[in-house]
C-alpha cells in the first residue's frame, strides 16, 4: 500500500528532471541517507591506488562523500550540478582541499590532464538519456592524460522478461521519527527507473524528493566507452577487486584510454 493518492495504479508519468533536480531535493538529507551507501574506506584506497598520486576529477562529486576522503591521498577536483550539493561538501572540514565547481559532467570547463575521472555509484545514470551519457564520456576521454582510466561504479540492471512497466512501492522509518514511502517505476523499454520518496518528516510536514536513472548494463557502457577511444581494463564486484561475475548485482569498471584522440578535440592526445 502506498501513500494517500500515491498508489502503484495512480503514478503519473515523469518528465526527466533537470540537472539540478537531484541536489534541490536530496542536498539536505544525502548524507543521513546515503553516507554509507558503499564502501567509503575501500573505495578511497583502491581509488588512490589506481591514482598513484596524479589528479583525480569525480564527476557529480555531491557532498564530497569520496573525493573529501580521497583528497587526503591525492589531488582531487569535482564537477556538480548542484549548489545545493556543493553547499554541504564546502561546509565540511578539508573542503579546501578538493577543487569543487559547480559544472556539467556532459560539457566539462576544464582540460585536465586527470590520471583518474571518477563517476562514483549511479551517479554516471543521473544523466537522462543515450546522448548525454554519451557526451560525458567523450568529455571523460578528452580531459584524460596519456594512460589515464576512467573508473566507473554502478548497479547491474535486473533482466526483465518484458517491457511493460513495473511498480513497487514501500515504507521506511527516517531514522529522525519522520516516515518514507517511495514509489518506483521501472520503464524497461526506455532503461529507465523513475520513483519518489515521500518524506513526512516527524514534524508533520510533507517533502517529495522525485529522482530518474537512466541505465545501462556493462556491455553497454563498454561499447560506449569503445566509441569514445577508452576499453575495459578491469571489472570488479567490489572495490577490494574480487572479480565480477554476470550475476553481481553493481560493478566497478576501470576503462583506459586505449587510442589517441581524434585531431582537434582537445591537448591531451596520447
Ligand atoms: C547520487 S549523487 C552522488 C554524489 C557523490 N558522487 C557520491 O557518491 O556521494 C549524484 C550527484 O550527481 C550530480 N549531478 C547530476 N547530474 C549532473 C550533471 N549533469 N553534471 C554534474 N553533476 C550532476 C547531482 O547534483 C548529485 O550531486
Amino acid at each position: 500500500m502506498g501513500p494517500p493518492g500515491c498508489s502503484s495504479d495512480t503514478i503519473a508519468p515523469v518528465s526527466p528532471l533537470d540537472s539540478g533536480a537531484y541536489g534541490r531535493v536530496f542536498a539536505d538529507v544525502y548524507d543521513d541517507w546515503y553516507h554509507d551507501i558503499t564502501d567509503v574506506d575501500g573505495t578511497v584506497a583502491a581509488l588512490a591506488k589506481l591514482a598513484a598520486g596524479g589528479a583525480v576529477l569525480e564527476l557529480g562529486v555531491g557532498t564530497g562523500r569520496i573525493a573529501l576522503p580521497l583528497s587526503q591521498h591525492t589531488p582531487v577536483d569535482g564537477v556538480d550540478t548542484s549548489p545545493e550539493m556543493l553547499a554541504v561538501l564546502e561546509s565540511k572540514p578539508g573542503a579546501a582541499r578538493v577543487g569543487a565547481r559547480l559544472g556539467d559532467m556532459t560539457a566539462l570547463a576544464l582540460d585536465g590532464p586527470y590520471a583518474l575521472v571518477l563517476v562514483a555509484f549511479n551517479t554516471f545514470f543521473n544523466l537522462p538519456d543515450d546522448a548525454a551519457q554519451a557526451r560525458c564520456i567523450g568529455e571523460v576521454r578528452r580531459v584524460l592524460g596519456p594512460g589515464g582510466r576512467l573508473v566507473i561504479e554502478a548497479a547491474v540492471p535486473a533482466v526483465v522478461d518484458d517491457d511493460r512497466p513495473i511498480h513497487h512501492d514501500e515504507r521506511r522509518d527516517d531514522g529522525a521519527g519522520g516516515t518514507i514511502w517511495t514509489i518506483t517505476t521501472h520503464e524497461p523499454a526506455t532503461r529507465t527507473i523513475h520513483g519518489v520518496h515521500v518524506h513526512r518528516r516527524a514534524d508533520g510536514t510533507t517533502v517529495d524528493r522525485p529522482w530518474r536513472i537512466h541505465y545501462l548494463a556493462p556491455p553497454q557502457l563498454d561499447a560506449m566507452c569503445h566509441d569514445a577511444g577508452l576499453a575495459l581494463a578491469s571489472r570488479w564486484a567490489d572495490w577490494s577487486g574480487t572479480p565480477w561475475q554476470p550475476d553481481d548485482d553493481r560493478h566497478v569498471s576501470v576503462y583506459r584510454v586505449a587510442r589517441p584522440l581524434d585531431p582537434g578535440t582537445g591537448p591531451h592526445a596520447s
